[in-house]
């Protein structure tokens, strides 16, 4: 038996974690067992990890130790939660992954894609996502619902210009590679999002079921 591996994807602001809490009881809902988890982060370990991440702090953070440290959690995570998940046969919904690190540390700090690549292959080896949601909205208005959300993280104190470039990378990664994404119009309001989850689920319960 072999799991579906979900992720969502999206800059700040998009409502990833609202949305993927409506896709898990869709799919509850049809008996399906769900794994909801995230990333950087998902074990307590990872979730440290995720602090040194988030956290802003005096001292600047180099790319590549920034690419480490995701990469550090991500493996912590895959090893303690995704993979025996998948091996179960649940679904795995995860906040992030992989295409995050593209963006962000690939579109937005500027690192080359052939040095992510490097690390997704000895981190992952063959896993990759089965399918890819992408919440897509203009960077103003993601931010503007990130600031009203409170303190900004690390990551959320960069300029506009970062997440357009994050916005673009997955856009372009998701063009590259239409079998796996579904990019959804994020801008709108929830029940619109919610909508175009509802459109999604046969051919998820599809996945699920093959
Ligand atoms: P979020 O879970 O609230 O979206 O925040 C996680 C932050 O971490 C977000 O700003 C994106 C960033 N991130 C990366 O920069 N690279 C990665 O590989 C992942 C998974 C997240």
């Amino acid at each position: 038996m072999s799991g579906l591996f979900i992720t969502l994807e999206g800059p700040e602001g998009a409502g990833k974690s609202t949305n993927r809490e409506y896709l898990a009881e869709r799919l509850r809902e049809q008996g399906i067992d769900v794994l909801l988890t995230r990333e950087p982060g998902g074990t307590p370990l990872a979730e440290r990890i995720r602090e040194l991440l988030l956290t802003p702090s005096d001292e600047p953070m180099a790319a590549d130790t920034e690419l480490l440290l995701v990469f550090a959690a991500r493996a912590q995570h895959l090893a303690q939660v995704i993979h025996p998940a998948l091996a179960r046969g649940s679904v795995v919904l995860c906040d992030r992954f992989t295409d995050a690190t593209y963006a962000y540390q690939g579109g937005g700090r500027g690192l080359s894609e052939a040095r992510i690549a490097v690390l997704e292959e000895f981190v992952q080896a063959q896993l990759r996502p089965d399918l890819t949601l992408v919440f897509d909205l203009p960077v103003e208005v993601g931010l503007a619902r990130a600031i009203a959300r409170g303190r900004l993280d690390r990551f959320e104190q960069e300029a506009q210009t970062f997440f357009e470039s994050v916005r673009q990378t997955y856009l372009r990664r998701a063009s590259n590679e239409p079998a796996r994404y579904r990019i959804l119009d994020a801008a709108q309001t929830l029940t619109g999002v919610q909508a175009s989850i509802d459109q999604l689920l046969p051919d998820i319960l599809e996945r699920c079921r093959g």
